[in-house]
């Protein structure tokens, strides 16, 4: 047993943000086995080593519901929308990983990145190539980290080197689903890159294998931008809608991510609701890329479960504090106040839960694995003095959303473990 002396940000049984300005995580074989203020709960565990972080604060390690490991040197690559985006960087950047070599250098430095910025679960795409993912759970095994991942399917409306062929795909995500799913903290994620970029054949066995072992997950992505939607059309001129393909070939259900979920009608929200998927909410990519403004009201208004994601290389950024002040912008351009702490629990526990993992990871909570983050709250000049004129718990979230970054990330730990990467290294 280890103790961890700090002040704790958790959520209460409302999904309230507290924080216990003096207190003490108690870690036993990776999970949390007791949260409390310190006066109370030490007296009860004499002899147990305590970490003492005083003057910091102990966080949930924030959760990545939609990112691309393989787009790690894609990020701040400028394009005219999706399309264009697509074809000049992404698939070119995503053609490399047919080298396993190239494949293991990128997960350990893509995990570093994650890690330094304080998010210890992700749910991250691979490319089309096997050995993408054998590369990513090879190094989130050796670190210890809970992780979801899949091979990208695309076998059509793509470039040679990035396209994969019908049966050998599915054959391929069979057996990486036999290899990593399930063992240690890892799950694997049924992957249709998006519509255009799988034939009804793939979509049709993506859907088979997702139902064939229904504790994997599905991801992909819908509804982003105004272009593609338009191609989908053409595509599937009988669908009711963009969502609607998905659906009519089976890939909605638990544990299903659809990202973007920008331009969908009531009739989508509502099916993604009660089919029981998620939308990941990803607010620098749609803001880089120009596809356009999440409706919060028309998710709460659904009842919607979504989580906030950096989908970097969309994304401008890996750092939680970047995507929930973007979020609250774009909430705040369609006139909607999202409050901090409801943003803080869409990156951890709410984010947790759309991944129907909710009782495991995202909380400070007794029974919870203990993954979680060290905050430095005086990590530059401008946040000490904010922070310290802080004068509620709000104000304080607000002040780290506006104004932290990896600065204030000072350690990681994954199931107890401590995983911050070494400076530099
Ligand atoms: N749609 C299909 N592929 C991608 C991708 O790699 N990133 C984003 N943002 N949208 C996509
Ligand atoms: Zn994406």
């Amino acid at each position: 047993m280890q103790g961890y002396r700090a002040a704790l940000l958790r959520f209460d049984d409302a999904d309230r943000v507290q924080r216990l300005d003096d207190g003490l995580m108690l870690v036993d074989a990776g999970r949390i086995v007791a949260v409390g203020d310190h006066a109370e709960l030490a007296p009860r565990h004499p002899g147990v080593p305590v970490h003492d972080w005083r003057g910091r604060t102990i966080a949930p390690g924030f959760v990545d519901v939609h990112v691309h490991f393989p787009q790690l040197d894609v990020i701040a690559s400028p394009a005219e929308g999706l399309l264009p985006w697509l074809e000049r960087y992404t698939f070119p950047q995503e053609a490399r990983f047919a080298d396993p070599e190239h494949a293991a250098r990128v997960a350990p430095a893509f995990l570093d990145e994650l890690l330094r910025n304080g998010t210890t679960t992700a749910m991250t795409y691979c490319t089309s190539h096997p050995v993408s993912v054998d590369a990513f759970f090879a190094a989130c095994e050796a670190r210890g980290l809970r992780m979801i991942a899949g091979k990208c399917l695309m076998d059509r409306h793509s470039p040679d080197p990035v396209r994969d062929d019908t049966a050998r795909s599915l054959a391929d995500s069979q057996a990486l689903i036999e290899r990593w799913h399930g063992r240690g903290r890892l799950g694997y994620a049924l992957t249709p890159r998006f519509a255009p970029s799988c034939t009804d054949a793939q979509m049709h066995g993506a859907a088979e294998l997702a139902r064939a072992y229904p504790g994997t997950w599905i991801q992909t992505h819908v509804a982003e931008n105004l272009d593609e939607i338009a191609w989908v059309r053409e595509l599937y001129p009988d669908a009711r809608s963009y969502l609607d393909v998905y659906d009519r070939f089976g890939l909605l259900r638990e544990r299903s991510m659809y990202a973007h979920c920008i331009h969908l009608d009531a009739t989508d929200r509502a099916r993604l609701a009660d089919s029981g998927a998620a939308a990941a909410v990803c607010p620098t990519s749609n803001l880089f890329l120009g596809s356009g403004l999440f409706d919060f009201a028309a998710a709460a208004d659904a009842g919607l479960a979504w989580g906030l994601a950096s989908d970097v290389g969309g994304g401008t950024s890996f750092s939680p504090f970047r995507t929930m002040l973007a979020a609250y912008e774009i909430a705040r351009l369609r006139g909607v106040t999202l409050a901090p702490g409801e943003l803080w629990l869409r990156h951890t526990l709410g984010a947790a839960r759309a991944l129907g993992l909710g009782d495991r990871i995202g909380n400070l909570a007794p029974g919870h694995e203990a993954d979680f983050i060290v905050l430095d709250d005086r990590a530059t000049p401008l946040l000490a003095r904010r922070t310290a004129a802080a004068l509620r718990l709000d104000e304080w979230l607000f002040a780290m959303i506006v104004l932290a970054d990896d600065r204030a990330v000072m350690a990681a730990h994954a199931a107890g473990k401590d995983v911050t990467p070494q400076a530099g290294g």
